[in-house]
């Protein structure tokens, strides 16, 4: 498993409690050392007593050593960053890095399999380099390249990977497939979910899969918007459109918008690879716009109850994570708001179940940023309650205490989370998203 990150760590760890042998590759030592200390770098629930249990077995093993990672397993997962470069493409150095690795080294036949979030024509690029590597050492070998789009849920990612939806397998290679649905069998006992197809349909596929999300994420935020406008609840609304079976209810939550590893970046290497193609796509330009302005939604609510200037208010703020059950903070939708309510002079208290230490690394030790040590804690000298991130632990909250333990009772609700009626008779004022 090349890579040891949400995806690499929870594939890796996977496919072992399954009970085949694996070896994880990184080129983060330190990565690596937590690992083989018992440590796990990452929130993930379940993952923590699996790893040690597979650890335990002889299953799962971490190392930085590349011959070694090479020559261990016919299959080499390639479970790599795909970060967004300047121009929104996928920056896919660390693919072709880990693709040219197996190409110095390989001995015999191998199946690369690329589990990285990847542009359309990415295996093609990688059974270039290493074909590259195999000619620039005089050799010879056999060697499929796989396509397999991962498709877990960072706070359900070992869940979803040990019983997947389905298993995507892009492939032309007879015994390459072959392979993949043995390594898979075990993942679907109950019934058959590997869809096999070619290669450049299922890179296309896992784009498309997150542009989707993201789109009906956006849809919703809009219409949330314009139910503020029209005195609607789009609570009501979501109900009433979600209860069609052709509509369905996920993915149709409003809120402060979608943030993650994924959704942006998946959307803007879309965007990128469709411009390229002289096919750019108009929809996902809008889904995108529409999720940067949402960011701010929430602010812009708080500016017009308390006005422009912020300087010497303070704001309790729940949830910092993108979403819960994660420490992920990458593009979250808690750092657009903290960053613009300090920028107007606040202070913020955060609180967060799991990614307080993941936050202050990457927000960095600042004066005008806090971190409390409970929710209500957060609250002591707030001017008012932001809720970012809905975390089950603030979903039925004491309204009386928070009202007592505000110095204004203000709360501004960014998931929703809230029965409007029940928040008022508390005596508190409430402002969320398209709600009545
Ligand atoms: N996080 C998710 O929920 C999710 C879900 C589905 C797909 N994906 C995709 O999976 C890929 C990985 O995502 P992630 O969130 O696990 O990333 P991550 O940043 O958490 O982990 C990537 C790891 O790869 C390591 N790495 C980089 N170059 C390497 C090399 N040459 N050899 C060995 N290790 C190397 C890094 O040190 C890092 O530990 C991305 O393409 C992403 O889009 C992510």
């Amino acid at each position: 498993m090349i890579g040891t990150g949400y995806v690499g760590l929870v594939t890796g760890t996977c496919l072992a409690e399954v009970g085949n042998d694996v070896l994880c590759l990184d080129v983060d030592a330190r990565k690596i050392e937590t690992l083989n200390g018992g440590g796990v770098p990452i929130h993930e629930p379940g993952l923590e007593p699996m790893i040690a249990r597979n650890r335990e077995a002889g299953r799962l093993r971490f190392t930085t050593d590349v011959d070694a990672a090479v020559a261990h397993g016919a299959l080499q997962f390639i479970a790599v960053g795909t970060p967004p470069d300047e121009d929104g493409s996928a920056d896919m150095q660390y693919v072709i890095a880990a693709a040219r690795n197996v190409g110095e080294r390989m001995s015999e036949y191998k199946i690369v399999v690329d589990k990285s979030t990847v542009p359309v024509g990415t295996a093609d690029r990688v059974r270039e380099t290493i074909a590259q590597a195999l000619r620039a050492r005089g050799v010879e070998h056999p060697f499929a390249v796989v396509s397999n789009p991962e498709f877990l849920k960072e706070g359900a990612a070992v869940e979803d990977f040990m019983k997947p939806d389905r298993i995507v397998v892009g492939a032309d290679d007879e015994r390459a497939i072959a392979t993949m649905r043995a390594v898979y069998a075990p993942f679907q006992r109950n019934h058959e979910r590997l869809l096999v197809m070619d290669v450049r349909s299922a890179e296309l596929t896992k784009y498309a899969a997150n542009a989707m999300l993201a789109t009906r994420i956006s849809f919703m935020n809009e219409l949330a918007n314009l139910a503020d406008a029209l005195g609607a609840d789009i609570e009501h609304v979501r109900q009433g459109i979600g209860s069609d079976p052709r509509i369905g209810y996920h993915f149709l939550y409003p809120g402060v918008g979608y943030g993650g590893s994924c959704f942006p970046k998946d959307v803007k290497a879309l965007q990128y690879t469709a411009r390229q193609q002289g096919r750019p796509l108009a929809l996902l330009d809008a889904v995108e716009r529409v999720n940067d302005a949402q960011k701010l939604r929430l602010v812009e609510k708080i500016v017009e109850r308390l006005g422009g200037s912020l300087a010497g208010r303070t704001f309790a703020l729940w949830g910092l994570a993108f979403k819960p059950n994660t420490d992920d903070m990458r593009e979250a939708p808690s750092r657009a708001i903290i960053h613009e309510l300090v920028q107007r002079g606040a202070r913020v208290n955060a609180y967060d179940p799991i990614a307080m230490h993941e936050a202050q690394r990457v927000l960095g030790r600042r004066n005008d940023i806090a971190y409390a040590t409970s929710p209500m804690h957060a609250l002591e000298g707030a001017d008012a309650l932001v809720v970012v991130t809905e975390w089950k632990e603030f979903r039925s909250p004491d309204f009386d205490a928070i009202r007592k333990a505000l110095r204004q009772p203000l709360v501004f609700d960014g998931r929703n989370l809230y029965d409007p009626a029940l928040v008022r008779a508390a005596g508190l004022e409430y402002f969320a998203i398209g709600r009545r």
